[in-house]
């Protein structure tokens, strides 16, 4: 769908919407429009149990004494309560409510009645919204009909300042391309999307845009000693690949001496659990088990978009856990890249497996300012968390914070849980340096999170459990059913505000 952004005034014709704040508040140009039908719009509203409150909406068809087909009014709350999410979540709602009705819809956008916020942000997170809503993944649907198909492709915004609001949504833009990315990448069936294949992808898209992308097959990751990962990968006739990606925005100035920022992917392309195998029901769930991977993808597709002035690694670890006749054991101890040895007590517990070489690889060969992982790490997570907040562990207060508040800056929301010495100690080994679980019931996205942390050494890190939001049974305002893309706003959030 496009969005355009124009000064002119509303052309009347066609459907187009216009806001009303609680207590039936027009805004000006609607009552304009109620003058100029001799009260039609006032009428409706009295007709109607419609006065105005946060996400009410009310439908005119062919009102009398205008030209438009159909006028739609929907509802901004209280003034005081308007930021930009509220425009953000109306965007995508009002996108949702007209996608099957119309072609083309306009909208007035302006301030009033104490509303405080600018016309121009207004617009574009309006648009914003709209777009993020706009998402679908139906390219193995080939008898769709088109009445079940997404009509809207043309959403224009009139308002004042129309060039400040279309460059505020150019940017804007390119992170709905970085979160469709994602959502794309997350939706595929593992049949499709397996690591080569990911790899492929990657480079294919963020080479065009500016991204330095490098691919490591097997043989690279064996000569960088990535024991843990490729104990995972063993048992898949898919072999795994190794992503970097690298955006360097920076000036000339500090462009090769600024240490970069680092984000790490889980990107197991399929988890069948592997040995320690997986009941059947709801397995296929497992194909989103690159979610981590997925989005880190995306937020460099975001960040090289929009040229974000930073400097950025994105590193994912991609394999498929399968369980096959050269599969690893239960017992079997591998050598990470790190030189610590681990005792693999659970195929099952592979996220951790995968990240810990990569994690210790971006850290050796970058050493960034800091490093956040993402991955599906852990059934518990959602157990404690449900899908309404991801887990976030750290070893770095500042880091923690500064992600908490991007986290709730864009409706990502996180929730910290606790690292500590005694968590730790539940992974010590009698027969290697570690095991990949503590064998207890109690504490599991904990103790994920503490294996990981052994691997960090004294780098700022922060870990993020998006087991419980990467996939979506139902839609919200801004997000279809399926892959939501969870963390790229979060993270371009993040960069942008602490780190341009
Ligand atoms: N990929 C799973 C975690 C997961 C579960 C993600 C459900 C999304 C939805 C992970 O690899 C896993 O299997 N974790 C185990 C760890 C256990 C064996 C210690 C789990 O959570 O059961
Ligand atoms: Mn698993
Ligand atoms: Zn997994």
């Amino acid at each position: 769908m496009k969005i355009s952004y124009s000064n002119a005034p509303l052309p009347e014709r066609g459907t187009a919407v216009f806001t009303v704040l609680e207590g039936s508040k027009l805004s000006p140009s609607a009552a304009q429009l109620d003058t100029s039908s001799k009260g039609k719009i006032r009428k409706a509203i009295k007709s109607s149990t419609f006065t105005g409150k946060l996400g009410e909406k009310l439908f005119l068809i062919a009102p009398h004494g205008t030209l438009f087909d159909k006028i739609v009014l929907i509802g901004l709350g209280k003034a005081s309560n308007i930021d930009k999410k509220t425009f953000k979540e109306l965007g995508g709602q009002t996108f949702h409510l007209l996608a099957k009705e119309c072609d083309r819809v306009s909208i007035v956008l302006e301030t009033f009645g104490g509303v405080k916020l600018k016309v121009e942000s207004m617009a574009a997170e309006f648009g914003f919204g709209a777009r993020m809503r706009s998402y679908s993944f139906t390219k193995y649907r080939t008898t769709l009909k088109k009445e079940d198909k997404n009509r809207l492709n043309l959403l224009t915004i009139y308002c004042k300042e129309a060039s400040k609001a279309r460059s505020s949504y150019a940017t804007r833009d390119k992170v709905v391309d970085g979160v469709f990315f994602t959502r794309n990448l997350v939706s595929e069936p593992a049949n499709i999307l397996y690591p080569a294949e990911f790899a492929r992808r990657a480079k294919n898209d963020l080479s065009k845009i500016g991204v330095k992308v490098s691919v490591f097959g097997e043989k690279e990751i064996r000569k960088l000693g990535m024991g843990a990962l490729l104990g995972v990968a063993q048992g898949s006739v898919r072999a795994p690949r190794l992503v970097i990606m690298e955006w360097n925005g920076l000036g000339a100035k500090n462009k090769k001496t600024a240490k970069p920022l680092a984000f790490i992917g889980k990107g197991v392309c399929f988890d069948t659990g592997g040995i320690s195998i997986k009941p059947s029901g709801g397995m296929e769930d497992m194909k989103w088990d690159m979610g981590g991977a997925g989005v880190v993808t995306g937020l460099m597709k975001a960040l090289a978009g929009r040229k974000s002035k930073s400097h950025v690694i994105g590193a994912i670890g991609l394999v498929e856990n399968m369980p096959d006749g050269n599969a690893q054991r239960p017992g079997d101890i591998v050598k990470s890249m790190s030189g610590q040895t681990i005792e693999v007590l659970n195929t099952d517990a592979e996220g951790r497996l995968v990240l810990c070489d990569v994690l210790h690889y971006v850290n050796k060969k970058y050493k960034p300012q800091f490093m956040v992982d993402l991955a599906t790490l852990t059934g518990a997570i959602i157990i404690a968390l449900g899908d309404q907040h991801a887990g976030l562990f750290s070893n770095n207060d500042k880091l923690a914070d500064n992600l908490k508040r991007s986290g709730d800056a864009v409706d990502e929301l996180l929730w910290r849980l606790p690292l500590s010495k005694k968590y730790n100690k539940l992974l010590d080994c009698e027969v290697a340096d570690m095991k990949n679980i503590s064998g207890g019931r109690g504490a599991g996205s904990i103790t994920a999170a503490q294996f990981l942390e052994r691997f960090v050494g004294d780098t700022p890190w922060a870990h993020l459990d998006i087991a419980g939001v990467t996939w979506s049974k139902s839609a919200s305002s801004t997000i279809p059913k399926g892959g939501t893309g969870f963390g790229v706003q979060l993270l371009d959030y993040l960069v942008s505000q602490y780190y341009e």
